[in-house]
């Protein structure tokens, strides 16, 4: 007989959506038997005989109400089959329970950040769990690059015992496109405040592009690509983390209101890219994991104009890991955002789980 996994699936927007039809059209061996599917956080499809969602209907089907996350974890272990949990949303509290799921052998694929960069105890609590016998699974390779190989290799780089020396990269494609935009090997007046309203206006931001440009979203990344390494972050917060809104904006209520300030600032970024232009450097926002000097950050840095970060384009993500093995940097680079490439990523985690558990 062929052998079959249950898979739960929460959220059906951007990747949830895309990460739904590509594991519809899916061929494989196994069988992927959608018993829970929480189109929203109010609306679920779901059957007490766990007969499987239809993936090609759901959008029109009647809903009940969502199970709360204790009484998902019931409904999930009352089945026979080992359970994949697919967390395809950004939700905290979801993130807080990864725990109870792992501890109660429910494997988890998600591209949701939260738990990975949150506090290390939650970290090595995942870990730890996913690691003792009978322990859920755990794979987030979505949860920096998008679907970008980056954490996969990384782990098996450092499981096989090689050693990191240092991870550089632009973790940002909201911030890839405005430093691509803003600072390039040609000459160019553009002026910054006028590449955040643009790349608003081509949905790249946040609603408020504070939320971008505050490099938390980096620092998240950053956090979960230097634990993988051996760097015991604390917390995204407890390391350097430039913010590129100028501090008289930062209290500053509406989205709008800060658009409209941001050009009274524009002086001062403008003088660090003319100082690099004279250097033939670009400017790029960077995460930074480096072990020589101890030290894990996000800031603006400077590239020489044939690195291959100066040569980035549209909003690209690029990391280059240098280990032992690899003195000349590991690059890997391409979408680092997207509803296509990111549900990929996650599918393929569900998929390395299923070959491991599936009976
Ligand atoms: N979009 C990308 O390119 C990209 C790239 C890399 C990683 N990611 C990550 O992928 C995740 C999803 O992103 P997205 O762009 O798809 O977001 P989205 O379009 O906002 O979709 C989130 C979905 O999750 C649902 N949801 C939220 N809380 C829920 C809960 N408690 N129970 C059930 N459903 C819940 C939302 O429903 P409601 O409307 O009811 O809240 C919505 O359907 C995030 O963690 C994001 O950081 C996205």
């Amino acid at each position: 007989m062929a052998k079959s996994v249950n898979v739960a699936i929460i959220g059906s927007g951007v990747v949830g959506s895309a990460f739904i039809n590509q594991l519809n059209n899916l061929k494989t061996a196994i069988k992927y038997n959608v018993v829970y599917l929480a189109k929203t956080s109010t609306e679920a499809l779901y059957s007490k005989t766990y007969q499987p969602v239809n993936l090609a209907t759901y959008q029109t089907e009647a809903p009940q109400p969502t199970l709360s996350l204790p009484d998902l974890v019931t409904f999930l272990k009352g089945a026979s089959r080992p359970t994949i949990l697919v967390d395809n949303t950004s939700s905290a509290a979801i993130a807080d329970y990864y725990p109870t799921f792992i501890k109660e052998g429910i494997s988890i694929a998600t591209p949701n950040k939260k738990a990975f960069s949150s506090d290390l105890k939650v970290w090595n609590e995942i870990f730890s769990n996913s690691e003792a016998p009978n322990g859920g699974l755990v794979y987030h390779e979505a949860t920096v690059g998008a679907g970008l190989p980056i954490i996969g290799p990384l782990r098996d780089l450092v499981t096989t015992g090689d050693k990191v020396e240092k991870i550089e990269g632009i973790f940002s494609g909201t911030l890839s496109y405005i430093f691509n935009e803003f600072s390039t090997t040609e000459k160019s007046d553009v002026k910054f405040s006028d590449v955040v309203k643009v790349a608003k206006k081509l949905g790249y931001t946040e609603p408020d592009p504070r939320d971008d440009l505050n490099g938390l979203d980096v620092a998240r990344k950053v956090t979960i690509l230097a634990r993988i390494s051996g760097f015991e972050v604390e917390s995204p917060t407890s390391f350097p983390v430039e913010s590129l809104i100028p501090k008289e904006l930062e209290n500053i209520e509406s989205a709008a209101e800060f658009l409209e300030k941001l050009p009274n600032y524009d002086g001062d970024i403008q003088k660090i890219k003319d100082e690099a232009f004279a250097e033939k450097k670009t400017l790029r926002f960077v995460g930074k994991v480096d072990f020589k000097e101890n030290k894990v950050s996000v800031e603006i840095g400077k590239y020489d104009f044939d690195h291959p970060f100066s040569s980035l384009k549209g909003s690209d993500n690029v990391v280059s890991i240098k280990t032992e093995r690899y003195p000349n940097p590991l690059i890997i680079q391409g979408a680092g955002a997207g509803s296509e490439v990111t549900a990929h990523g996650v599918l393929a985690d569900t998929l390395k789980i299923a070959e491991r558990i599936a009976n």
